[in-house]
């Protein structure tokens, strides 16, 4: 079904562009613990040598440098879990506003921190923001999702994972030395997460209310239909109009969905695991690895100058998302996904190399930022971005809320498992972590061959129809059929 062409207007752009200012926050707060990392530990040594009179272990230090990095990743769980309330009883675009509160008090909290010689507000700065964090990653996939034409949902939707690399990368270059990454302004740069929180409020009152919202919602048709025109630069918006409405009738059919109906119907059961495994897939393949613990890894592998390197981990998953973006409609969604696993396995394999042979050969320095620009790359190609917007389109308006809260739900406890255990499997595995993350990525890849159906170029409607009709005809044994979904999808 045709959805109001290729129109990208001003206000499309202004609604989607404000709220990945959401996306933005997510990153800054993924990114900006990395380079900083010595810094704050002499922090916490000085102000555990204040209270207890004795130098703080080694093992403490990882204890309360992982939690203060993975306390993020907690509050992720809880937000993303809490998606479902908000939504649909005040809306996308007021939900987006509210959530700012608890940028605000992050940064205050985190702000404050040091002049409290207490590392408690910083971890509890870290949750506040990973709630806010959380909230964003089920908010913005799914107004971006809902305001976007169908044929613009998947380029759109990736705009959500370059607002993330965005911010990691700004969180990187503010972390330098030179810049605020050093003892004295280490708390301003956590508290520099308040600066897209004022943006975000002064734009979000110009943007629309998301018009699925409104009309599958709200019933308010001509609401929807006036926003419809201003998104599609077009008074003809009667194809969207009937998509919604087709979308709507169906809803009405299947009623409100909650998470345990999610779990029990096997019209959802099949895009249910599929959206879970997707978003294991993306945590799991290591990625934060990289984010919350680059430059101890790159000082690690022998190289002189760690920050830039990750400032240039940084710069490449920035440019291989673009790169995403421009292919996503056209590559499709499955395969950009599987040729990022593989991508990554091979590039973990190359680190596992230049890790082993670092005591023997010095240039296994440069191969360890090789290993980990490509590793990052491949990430952006598909395991990045693909995974946040696909649950939006493998669910219609009725189980959207409750499967992106279950997906959010799994992507940040699997955050949570390597932010936490990182810098404890190091210790045990040395330079044979990444063997983990090889096999992790490769069982992923042959699980998406298998099971991940394609999603470019439908509307919602007809995909989950898709999986209604193979549901119908027997919940498990239909990968091929569902994979047929994908037909035309050449790479
Ligand atoms: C994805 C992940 C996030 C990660 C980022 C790296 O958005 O969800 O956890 O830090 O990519 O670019």
């Amino acid at each position: 079904m045709d959805s109001g062409g290729k129109q990208v207007t001003l206000p499309l752009l202004l609604a989607v562009g404000t709220a990945v200012i959401g996306s933005l926050q997510f990153g800054y707060n993924t990114g900006v613990i990395n380079a900083p990392q010595q810094i704050i530990e002499a922090f916490y040594n000085e102000t555990w040598f204040d209270r207890y009179e004795t130098q703080i272990t080694k093992t403490n230090l990882i204890t309360l440098w992982s939690i203060s990095v993975s306390m993020f990743s907690v509050g992720g769980i809880f937000g993303s879990f809490s998606v479902g309330l908000f939504v649909n009883r005040f809306g996308r675009k007021n939900s987006m506003f509210m959530a700012n509160v608890l940028a605000f008090i992050s940064a205050a909290l985190m702000g404050f921190s040091k002049l409290a010689a207490s590392w408690e507000m910083l971890m509890v700065g870290r949750f506040v923001i990973g709630l806010y964090s959380g909230l964003s990653t089920g908010f913005v996939p799914m107004y971006v999702g809902e305001v976007s034409p169908t044929s613009l949902r998947g380029a759109l939707g990736t705009l959500h994972q370059l607002g993330i690399v965005t911010g990691i990368l700004i969180a990187q270059v503010f972390g330098m030395e030179s810049l605020l990454g050093n003892a004295d302004l280490w708390p301003l740069l956590l508290s520099f997460t308040f600066i897209p929180a004022v943006v975000q409020c002064i734009m979000l009152p110009f943007c629309p209310e998301s018009p699925r919202f409104l009309l599958i919602n709200r019933n308010e048709e001509a609401k929807a239909k006036t926003v419809l025109k201003k998104l599609r630069g077009t008074t003809d918006v009667g194809a969207d109009m009937q998509e919604m409405k087709e979308e709507s009738r169906q809803m009405m059919r299947e009623k409100k969905v909650t998470i345990p109906e999610l779990f029990r119907s096997p019209v959802y059961r099949q895009p249910m695991f599929i959206a879970i495994m997707l978003q294991l897939s993306q945590q799991l393949s290591g990625i934060n690895a990289i984010f919350y613990y680059s430059t101890r890894i790159f000082k690690k592998a022998g190289v002189s100058q760690p920050v830039y390197a990750t400032i240039g981990a940084g710069v490449v998953n920035t440019a291989f998302t673009v790169v995403s973006l421009f292919v996503v409609e056209r590559a499709g969604r499955r395969s950009l996904h599987m040729l990022g696993l593989v991508g990554m396995a091979a590039s973990a394999v190359l680190m596992t190399i230049a890790l082993a042979l670092l005591e023997k050969l010095k240039w296994m320095s440069y191969l360890s930022i090789v290993a980990i620009f490509g590793f990052v790359a491949f990430f952006e190609i598909g395991p990045g971005p693909i995974p946040w917007f696909i649950v939006a389109e493998l669910f219609s308006q009725g189980p959207r809320p409750s499967a992106m809260a279950v997906a959010g739900f799994c992507n940040w406890t699997a955050n949570f498992i390597v932010g936490m255990g990182f810098q404890y499997v190091e210790e045990i595995c040395g330079p044979y972590v990444f063997v983990i993350f090889t096999i992790l990525l490769l069982f992923f890849f042959v699980f998406t061959y298998f099971k991940v159906p394609e999603t470019k170029g439908r509307t919602f409607d007809e995909i989950s129809a898709g999986f209604r009709q193979s549901g119908a005809a027997g919940a498990e044994k239909h990968p091929e059929e569902l994979n047929s979904l994908g037909a035309d999808s050449p790479l």
